[in-house]
């Protein structure tokens, strides 16, 4: 592999096929999927028609008359015709009889502030409320773009329901990106309205939080799109937490205005099926972040249909997604799956191990949490700081869930012994910001599990698996092969934001031999995975084949990497390589060479940290940056990021004298193993 990152060979030999382990007689008896006759009705004989069960499961204000429109492949449409308010379907449809049920538990950070309940009559009130304040103080209306920066706060899930309410496409950007970052999604949605909070609480400390989000207006601006209006949600209400100066005609304290609108009412949208509801920017190939855009009935019938049947979640369920709402994960999972379904949702603002690696489990145990989904990172990190923790709790799951990247056999055993003790389900969920919703897991009542597989499709998805070559594999032919979906499915995003080629070329390109062609058989979805579909029909996820980054579940670009180094004026090349790491599954190491004329100095390392953190946030943070007289590089000048990935991993580095500068590699490896 040329990328920098292991070769699916190589990380094929790191797995051997794992044992089988059973859901408890009492889980598959409670669960609400526990008829094998499912797959029957969701064989791939039944497409489309086998989703309207999906659609069944949400409130439709104008019943929908056809399943599934497929001319203007391969953006797909779902359940045309019917009308529908997502607002409505997660708040208003469960007033008449869950409405003092709680929504959402929020959970401050600091130990001395109190959870907060917010039943689904409240969640409708604040909704409301802030929805008035959209429309009538911002000026937001239908098809409007508004781009929300926000921690992890309650006041997040009502902002995203009150753009619901109006038809107005929210763009939620992970509150850890820089400002720059916030800056390019305001840009490409032409977002006028910016929505921010003023601080939150991170690891034991208030972090200033509006500062940053006046210089994405700033760098907005510059890149030719002002945000005239920026709503800021206090911390405290009444209170400003950020040093940064409100700025007149622009600047608006939500909780200040809010009461102008006490007791406003907001008729709930008529949205067609077919509406974005939802943009969120992810990683791809290029240096450019790509704003995936979500539809509104197929999505929502989606990922209601998933939260009910995989993570199983059922009126007397207390459920836990740990992840942030400013991915995918916490908006189908934390906030319009579950509240789709009535059920109870917690949010938690700040850090699982803080102020002691107890925390995460006294969340759970004093919450009476019955379901529990997290990534692998979480729970390696756990784990390592305290893997008798859980123990020591009375916790109460009956099932467990994991998202994000592939999670070690042995992390998987210690989930399952320690933190389900034995007896709660495991769901090991493959999606994509992409796909909306689960594309590949068990179904928890119906299979058993294997630790390390996520399993075969969900009920619905079928996988076809493309050697090099592009030949079809058989199925369950147990090597690596480039992992796609042979049909469509109502999650799947409708398109990329203003770059519809694109999105065409990068999901369904390569396999496709019809650009014309309106039968979705010619379109088969591209994952951009590598995976192994064993006999089972189980498949194993074995990582990106394109340039993509799995940081801590988190997706990076090594371009945008990158690209954010070459903004340092020195620097001349720049190459990324993904390195295992015990906890975050991977982490970026930098390799930079610099212009002709300049001279190392010890501050340059400094400065291209500085550059990506100002470039892309935290996140991306590399673990080392080398800085090098030159990269190894093939005759036509290709950068050899396989021998770099092999001198930072200290493996071999294969055959180099094909290299037009092989002498390199011997100067990069003493400077590396110094
Ligand atoms: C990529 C998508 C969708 C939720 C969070 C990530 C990897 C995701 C798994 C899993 C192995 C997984 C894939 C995928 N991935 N879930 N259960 N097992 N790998 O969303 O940021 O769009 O990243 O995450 O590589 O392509 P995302």
């Amino acid at each position: 592999m040329a990328n920098g990152k292991e070769g699916t060979d190589q990380a094929a030999t790191r797995w051997k096929d794992e044992e089988y382990f059973y859901p408890s007689k009492e889980f598959i008896a409670q669960a609400n999927l526990n008829n094998k006759s499912v797959f029957d009705r969701f064989a791939l004989d039944n497409f489309p028609n086998y989703y309207a069960e999906f659609a069944d499961l949400i409130t439709w204000f104008k019943p929908w008359e056809k399943v599934f429109d497929s001319s203007e492949a391969p953006t797909w449409k779902w359940f045309t015709g019917g009308t529908l308010n997502v607002s409505y379907n997660c708040i208003d449809r469960h007033l008449a009889k869950n409405a003092n049920k709680t929504a959402i538990h929020y959970v401050p950070e600091p130990m001395n502030e109190k959870t907060e309940h917010i039943t689904y009559q409240e969640l409708y009130v604040r909704v409301n409320e802030f929805a008035a304040l959209l429309r009538n103080t911002a000026k937001l209306k239908r098809g409007d773009r508004v781009t929300i920066h926000m921690p992890m706060v309650a006041e997040l899930p009502i902002t995203m329901l009150a753009c619901a309410r109006l038809g107005v496409i929210h763009n939620v950007v992970f509150g850890g990106f820089s400002s720059s970052a916030c800056a390019d999604r305001i840009i490409d949605s032409k977002s006028r309205v910016l929505i921010t909070m003023d601080a939150y609480y991170r690891a034991g400390k208030l972090i200033d939080h509006k500062s940053v989000d006046d210089e994405s207006c700033q760098l907005a601006a510059d890149g030719g799109q002002k945000v005239d209006t920026l709503l800021i949600w206090q911390r405290y209400p009444g209170k400003n937490s950020s040093p940064a100066p409100m700025v007149a005609g622009r600047d608006i304290v939500v909780q200040d205005e809010l009461k102008k609108y006490y007791g406003a009412r907001i008729d709930p949208e008529h949205m067609d099926s077919h509406d974005p509801l939802f943009l969120m920017y992810t990683s791809g190939t290029t240096g450019k972040p790509k704003g995936c855009q979500h539809g509104t009935g197929g999505y929502l019938s989606y990922v209601t249909a998933m939260a009910k049947y995989i993570l199983d979640i059922q009126p007397e369920d207390v459920y836990w997604c740990t992840a942030d709402i400013g991915w995918i994960t916490g908006h189908s999972f934390i906030v319009y799956g579950p509240l789709a379904l009535g059920a109870s949702s917690i949010m938690y603002e700040g850090v699982p191990t803080y102020p002691d690696a107890g925390r995460n489990w006294r969340i759970a145990q004093d919450l009476g949490i019955t379901i529990f989904y997290t990534a692998p990172t979480a729970i390696r990190a756990l784990r390592k700081v305290g893997p008798d923790e859980p123990k020591k709790y009375n916790l109460k799951f009956k099932l467990i869930g994991t998202v994000g990247e592939p999670i070690e056999p042995e992390v998987w055993r210690w989930y399952y012994k320690e933190v389900g003790k034995d007896q709660a389900a495991v769901v090991d969920t493959y999606w994509q910001t992409e796909t909306g919703g689960f594309v590949f897991c068990t179904v928890p009542g119906l299979a058993p599990m294997k630790p390390g597989s996520a399993g075969p499709g969900v009920p619905g998805i079928h996988p076809v698996l493309f050697d090099d070559e592009g030949n079809t594999l058989p199925p369950g032919s147990n090597k690596p092969a480039h992992f796609c979906i042979k049909n469509p499915w109502p999650g799947c995003f409708q398109t990329i934001w203003g770059n519809r080629d694109r999105f065409v070329n990068s999901y369904f390109g390569t396999y496709n031999r019809d650009r014309n062609s309106k039968d979705w058989r010619d379109w088969p979805y591209i994952t951009g995975d590598t995976a192994i579909e064993a006999g089972d029909g189980y498949v194993r996820i074995l990582g990106r084949a394109d340039d993509v980054i799995n940081v801590s579940g988190h997706r990076l670009g090594s371009k945008e990497i990158e690209a954010a180094a070459l903004t340092v004026p020195e620097i001349a090349e720049a190459a990324v390589v993904a390195i295992p790491h015990e906890i975050k599954g991977a982490e970026p190491e930098l390799y930079v060479s610099l212009k002709p004329g300049v001279v190392a100095t010890p501050d340059i390392e400094k400065k291209v940290a500085d550059a990506i953190v100002f470039q892309i946030g935290k996140i991306a943070k590399c673990g080392r940056i080398w800085v090098v007289p030159d990269m190894p590089k093939t005759r036509s000048g290709k950068i050899m990021r396989r021998v770099l990935l092999a001198v930072s991993t200290k493996a071999d580095v294969g055959n180099i004298m094909t290299l037009a500068n092989p002498e390199i590699v011997d100067a990069i490896q003493k400077m590396v193993n110094k």
